[in-house]
């Protein structure tokens, strides 16, 4: 696996930014990571339960009628199809199998979404752990089934009402109960976030998209794709279709959440060009530069004086102020290319999936069908392989009547 540094930096980005409490867990937790990695038992588990109970490999469907519309070839990576009906199951199980290893009997994790609150709930439920799953108190509202899903499975959701009452939220929140309980605890970071050695390993887990995907498009094309596609809340199952392609010739598109506007905010789009605030203007524009969050540098939305500045997006998963750090690098490297749609786009785009492909996607990967349908005039002729990473379930209450091309 490509990697970052010893101390987990991806150029000037990563790193571990944490109080001196969770070094050393953090070591251990590393050392533990690779010797698991380096172990066949382990492997092979995993492996298999992600063969036999999360049902992979997922298929790769062509979406003929949207195809034919857009004038380009549209491949899906069918991670809707997942059991949780999400990709976060495949990092959940891996550190779930993890912390046994550990003797850490206590999950804590957090969720924007609720997917990877549902899959930590549920790797839980079949190993036999403790889970605790701290939740923003609007995204409990949004994402309500998801709630009701994770306290079935026997997750204990605590809502967290400070902040914006999101995803940043719930994370320190996850992190203060991890410092406070290091011992017996293990925290089930759910993207490629935090300190290292999480956004490593969170890619690693997540990296058996890529590897089935290019496989699959070899098999059925008889090559590669022209283009990759998927969207971007804090990276995870973006870096997981894009790893097994990056010494390849094949172009690669992370979408972020564009929100209602490109106002201070109003969006949760990351590599947004910073611009300096409008003459006369009430409201500071956005901006974003490099900062710290959550044990990482990476590029962070936040004001001239450093303050997070607080983020929107209809989609629960992608409203978060900060990226994984590989995609910083990934960034500047000018590897991948990233962009954003806003919310009336990614709607749209949910529309013309369900009208003409008969899936609901998550709203967080209608995004990345949306980019898709936006530029289709400049992807004529292209092979085009989205990554489809989850089911639009848990959206069903906040969203219109779908329009859409009939
Ligand atoms: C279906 C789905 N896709 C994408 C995301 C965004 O996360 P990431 O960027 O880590 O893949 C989420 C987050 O909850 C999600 O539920």
């Amino acid at each position: 696996m490509i990697g970052p540094d010893a101390g987990g930096h991806f150029g000037a980005y990563g790193g571990r930014y944490v109080p001196e409490t969770l070094m050393e867990p953090l070591r251990e937790l590393e050392a533990a990571y690779a010797a698991a990695l380096r172990d066949e038992s382990f492997r092979r588990e995993l492996s298999t339960l992600l063969r036999d109970y999360v049902g992979r490999p997922t298929p790769l469907t062509f979406a003929e009628r949207m195809s034919e519309r857009l004038g380009c070839r549209v491949y899906l990576k069918r991670e809707d199809l997942c059991h949780t009906g999400a990709h976060k199951i495949n990092n959940a199980l891996g550190q779930g199998l993890l912390a046994l290893r550990m003797g850490k009997r206590r999950i804590v994790a957090e969720t924007g979404a609720g997917q990877h609150g549902v899959a930590t709930a549920t790797v839980c439920a079949l190993l036999g752990l403790e889970c605790v799953v701290y939740m923003g108190t609007e995204d409990m509202a949004r994402q309500a089934p998801n709630v009701r899903r994770m306290r079935l499975l026997g997750g204990d959701v605590r809502g967290v009402d400070s902040g914006s009452r999101t995803l940043k939220d719930a994370i320190n929140e996850a992190m203060r109960d991890w410092v406070t309980n290091v011992r017996t605890t293990h925290y089930l970071l759910g993207s490629v976030l935090g300190a290292h050695p999480y956004p490593t390993m969170v890619r690693d887990f997540q990296s058996v998209i890529g590897v089935e995907a290019r496989a699959q498009m070899q098999e059925r094309t008889g090559g590669l794709p022209d283009l990759l596609v998927a969207c971007v809340g804090g990276g995870s199952n973006a870096m997981g279709l894009f790893h097994a392609f990056l010494d390849d010739p094949v172009g690669m598109v992370g979408v972020e959440a564009g929100g209602e506007s490109a106002q201070a905010g109003r969006h949760a789009a990351r590599f947004l060009p910073a611009r300096p605030p409008e003459r006369g203007a009430h409201a500071p524009s956005s901006f974003s530069g490099v900062g710290v969050l959550h044990g990482t540098c990476t590029y962070l939305l936040q004001d001239a004086a450093g303050n997070v500045l607080p983020t929107h997006s209809i989609a629960a998963g992608l409203d978060y102020p900060a990226v994984g750090p590989e995609h910083a690098l990934l960034h500047d490297q000018g590897r991948v290319r990233y962009t954003s749609v806003s919310d009336a786009e990614a709607l749209d785009a949910f529309g013309v999936l369900a009208l003409s492909e008969g899936l609901i996607p998550a709203l967080e990967s209608a995004h990345a069908v949306a980019w898709v349908v936006r530029e289709a005039a400049e992807l004529r002729g292209k092979v085009i392989l989205v990554n489809l990473s989850g089911r639009g379930d848990k959206d069903l209450g906040i969203l219109p009547d779908p329009g859409g091309l009939r």
